[in-house]
C-alpha cells in the first residue's frame, strides 16, 4: 500500500473506545500492517503537555480551542504525517469531530472559528475512516463512574454530553463516506463485531 491509513475513534466520555483501539490494532497487525496507535490532544511531548492543561486549567472557549489545534498541529507534523508517510495505519484516539463535539457542541465555541482552525491546522488532511462510538450519555455516565477519577470535561453533566452526542451526529451526516457508527451499547463483543465488519468493508488490507 503507498501511503497509510488515518483512522480516528470518537465518542463521548464512557462509550468505550479505548479498549476496542487496541483490538483493531492488533487486527490490522495480524494482517502485516504497520501500525501507530496515538491520541488526542496529545501524541508528541509538546501535545502531552497540552493535554495536561486543557483537561485540568479552566479557560475560555478561544483558548481552549487554539490549545487543542495547537497540540493537534505538532502531532500531525511529528508523528502523524510522518507514519501515513511509511505506510503505517495511524489509529488516533480523538481528533477533530473531538473539537467540534466538545468545544463546539458541548461548550458552544463557534462551529465557525473551529472550521478555519480546521483549515490552517490540517492543510487538507482528513482522517481516511471514523470510528463513532455512540451511546446515551447516561448509560456512558454509568460507565464513567465505575471507571477513574473525571477530569474537566468527564464531570460535566449530562445536557453537555447530549450536546457533545447531538454534533457527532451532525459532523457524521456531513461526513457520511468517513465516518462508521458503532452501536456501542451492547457487551464488548457485539460493538467489536460491527467494528470488525467495518474494516472488512474498507479495500485497504
Ligand atoms: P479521552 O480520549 O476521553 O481521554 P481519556 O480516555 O484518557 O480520559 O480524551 C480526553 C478529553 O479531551 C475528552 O473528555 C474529550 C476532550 N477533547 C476535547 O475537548 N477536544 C478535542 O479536540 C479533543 C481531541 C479531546
Amino acid at each position: 500500500m503507498s501511503g497509510g491509513r488515518f483512522i480516528t475513534f470518537e465518542g463521548i466520555d464512557g462509550a468505550g473506545k479505548s479498549s476496542h483501539i487496541e483490538a483493531v490494532a492488533a487486527w490490522l497487525r495480524a494482517r502485516g500492517q504497520s501500525v501507530v496507535v496515538t491520541r488526542e490532544p496529545g501524541g508528541t511531548a509538546l501535545a502531552e503537555r497540552l493535554r495536561e492543561l486543557v483537561l485540568h486549567t479552566a479557560m475560555d472557549g478561544l483558548t481552549e480551542s487554539l490549545l487543542v489545534f495547537a497540540a493537534r498541529r505538532d502531532h500531525l507534523r511529528q508523528c502523524i504525517e510522518p507514519a501515513l508517510a511509511r505506510g503505517a495505519a495511524v489509529l488516533c484516539d480523538r481528533f477533530t469531530d473531538a473539537s467540534f463535539a466538545y468545544q463546539g457542541g458541548g461548550s458552544g465555541f463557534s462551529a465557525e472559528v473551529l472550521s478555519t482552525l480546521e483549515q490552517w491546522v490540517q492543510q487538507g488532511r482528513e482522517p481516511d475512516l471514523t470510528i463513532w462510538f455512540d451511546l446515551p450519555p447516561e448509560m456512558a455516565a454509568e460507565r464513567r463512574a465505575a471507571a477513574r477519577s473525571p477530569d474537566r470535561f468527564e464531570s460535566q453533566d449530562r445536557l453537555f454530553f447530549e450536546r457533545v452526542r447531538a454534533a457527532y451526529a451532525a459532523r457524521a451526516a456531513q461526513a457520511r463516506a468517513r465516518f462508521v457508527r458503532i452501536d456501542a451499547q451492547p457487551a464488548p463483543a457485539q460493538v467489536w463485531s460491527q467494528i470488525e465488519a467495518a474494516l472488512r468493508a474498507r479495500p485497504w488490507w
